[in-house]
């Protein structure tokens, strides 16, 4: 949700912020604008639409000598997404400008009030009156400033400021939105919303936590507390992503980039966490002692989006390996239900970025409730990784697109590996049985590898007749269902044809009325423990005219006889279906999507890092 980039050094600044800004388009994408300080002045650059439109605009000024200034990409909550909407935002001498992460929840109020004091508003946005509010307590420090105006604000808030009258520093501030500041001794000093933006200068990364003020100077940098009002001592990490990771790397789209990743992402999650030959799981930064094991008595699973999809699938091997109670909730539900937490219920956040809000907001009120926290992210370093007690990375890589991919199957590998520790800790299982799914984990990425580039040739093929539908039906059984859930999911949100995923038991409660020709279904029924009933929900469909798309077994050629349109998998242990079932479920909504025209990478209304409630 909006990607922040701010730059003060020895390079021009100009292509320092544009190069950020693209590498975290995939935050927002509804305007654009970039500011830099020269001789003296601010200069703005602003722009409806995407960042390509404001390059075009800022054309010669790319080489300004200017070496200080702020960059912005945005997803719109309060205003359109015009070019007076897009940030930065001046104050009324146009000597301060803010740009702004998050939601000021009391800028009506606050704009009133400016107002009534004869600041002069030009936007719709809640960000706008943080240049007034700060320029209202402006005498000649800005840091002090800063401080005044956040005293006033309620809300969610990663800022940056500049003030022409302070011009060889940056001042930042985060509040429940990520903030994170590059360090160089030699280029210079930066800040940005996500590692991508930083790393062709440098791999040394320093997270804000929430109320803090970094003041960011082309020599150094400062953080202070705004709660305690003094300067705080941070840990500088080392990222070990490198910038070619977020390049498509001669791929057509980062989406397809990142599918054909997968094995690599799965590999890399699994390994060194399990030993082939024996098969246990050994997760050194989980945070969970023998005694806090021995405690849990209830499992809540929290995320959002496809991270909740791959929270389902987790339930099902959690509660048939571990022999615990699960509980799976949409963290934007679980946020605001009466919750029954006690310190015998393990929560576990699910997340590609380790930012989205509700999540966060979610694991934060079970830790206040006593529950242990455990985060399965993406991100190094991330908030949530912060803020939980324990953490299992998933070791995917950055992921751009904004559909998420590689992430999703990464996080399935690390659940899988969760519940096999679980497994193993609690002796719910044999040692051969652990040996059995931990040979089939390690096995599951070369399975992958080896079926992608058929599977795309056979997509790209059979979405001829499918990819101008108006509407599908995913369905799927068991460990499966949750892949319909994502299977549509994908479908919808990168083509914009309508998609429902159900669990294919409960199409006669209802959507069987919708099955008709124009409805196309895809089904998943692999050759598992529910087969036959899966099948016969398939009949059913068939049976009321229904176009069908299987996606089956090798070798099964009962599935033939129903439909001509069977795309086939090699046979793995049922429990490593979902892994693989969501390959050809991805393949399928992307060949669609690209058919149609639509940008992938980025499509409309979305951002990935959602990091407003
Ligand atoms: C869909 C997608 C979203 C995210 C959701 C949660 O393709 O990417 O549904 O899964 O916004 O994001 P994270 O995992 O970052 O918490």
């Amino acid at each position: 949700m909006c990607g922040i980039v701010g730059y003060c050094g020895s390079r021009r600044v100009v292509p320092v912020i544009l190069e950020g800004l693209r590498r975290l388009e995939y935050r927002g994408y509804d305007s654009a604008g970039i500011v830099y300080l020269q001789d003296g002045k601010l200069i703005k650059h602003r722009s409806e639409g995407k960042l390509s439109r404001l390059e075009a605009i800022i054309g010669d000024a790319i080489i300004a000598p200017a070496h200080i200034g702020l960059g912005h990409t945005r997803w719109a909550t309060h205003g359109a997404p015009t070019t007076a909407n897009a940030h930065p935002h001046s104050d009324c001498s146009g000597n301060l400008v803010v740009i702004h992460n998050g939601i000021i929840e009391n800028y009506h109020s606050l704009r009133e009030e400016l107002k009534d004091k004869g600041h002069i508003f030009t936007s719709q946005t809640d960000t706008e009156v943080l240049a007034h509010l700060i320029e209202e307590y402006l005498e000649n420090d800005l840091v002090a400033a800063v401080k005044k105006a956040i005293a006033r604000v309620e809300g969610s808030y990663a800022l940056g400021v500049l003030w022409a009258g302070m011009p060889d520093a940056l001042v930042a501030v985060r509040n429940q939105s990520p903030l994170v500041l590059g360090v160089s001794e030699h280029e210079g000093t930066f800040l940005a919303s996500d590692i991508p933006a930083l790393l062709p200068y440098t791999k040394e990364v320093i997270f804000m936590d929430d109320m803090e003020l970094a003041i960011l100077k082309a020599d150094g940098h400062q953080i202070f507390s705004l709660v305690t009002g003094l300067p705080v001592e941070k840990k500088v990490t080392t990222i070990d992503w490198n910038p070619a990771m977020a390049e498509k790397a001669g791929f057509k789209h980062f989406m397809l980039k990142e599918i054909f990743e997968e094995p690599q992402a799965i590999t890399n999650t699994v390994s060194g966490r399990i030993n082939p030959e024996t098969g246990e799981v050994v997760l050194p930064e989980i945070g969970l002692t023998a005694a806090d094991l021995a405690d849990i008595d209830r499992i809540f699973l929290v995320a959002c989006g496809t991270s909740w999809h791959a929270a389902l699938v987790a339930k099902y091997w959690i509660e048939k390996y571990a022999n615990i109670p699960v509980e799976v909730d949409i963290a934007s539900e679980f946020r605001y239900r009466h919750l029954l937490i006690n310190k015998r219920v393990l929560t576990i956040s699910i997340s590609q970025s380790g930012e989205t809000a509700d999540t966060l907001a979610g694991i934060r009120i079970a830790k206040e409730m006593g529950a242990k926290i455990i985060t399965i992210c993406n991100v190094v370093g991330s908030t949530m990784t912060r803020e939980a007690h324990g953490t299992v990375y998933t070791h995917a890589g950055p992921e751009i697109g904004v559909a998420s991919t590689k992430a999703f199957v990464s996080q399935l590998a690390a659940l899988f590996l969760f519940t096999l520790y679980l497994a193993q800790k609690k002796q719910t299982i044999s040692r051969e049985l652990g040996l059995e799914l931990g040979q089939e984990l390690i096995g599951i990425a070369g399975v992958v590898e080896r079926e992608l580039p058929r599977l795309q040739k056979e997509i790209e093929h059979l979405i001829e007749s499918y990819y101008d539908c108006r509407d599908f039906l995913f369905v799927g059984r068991s460990l499966n269902y949750p892949i319909a859930l994502e299977g549509a999911l994908k479908l919808k949100e990168i083509s914009y044809i309508h998609a429902e995923g159900y669990a294919s038991g409960e199409l006669k409660h209802g959507p069987i009325a919708l099955i008709d020709k124009d409805m196309p279904v895809l089904a998943l029924v692999p050759q598992d423990e529910v087969y036959q009933k899966s099948i016969s929900n398939v009949e059913e469909i068939k049976a009321r005219q229904g176009r069908i798309i299987l996606i089956g077994t090798e070798g099964d050629s009962h599935l033939r006889t129903i439909t001509d349109d069977v795309i086939y998998l090699p046979k793995v242990h049922s429990a490593m279906n979902p892994i693989l079932y969501t390959i050809p479920a991805q393949l399928l909504a992307y060949a669609i999507a690209t058919k149609r025209g639509c940008d992938v990478d980025q499509p409309r209304n979305l951002a990935k890092s959602v990091t407003v409630e």
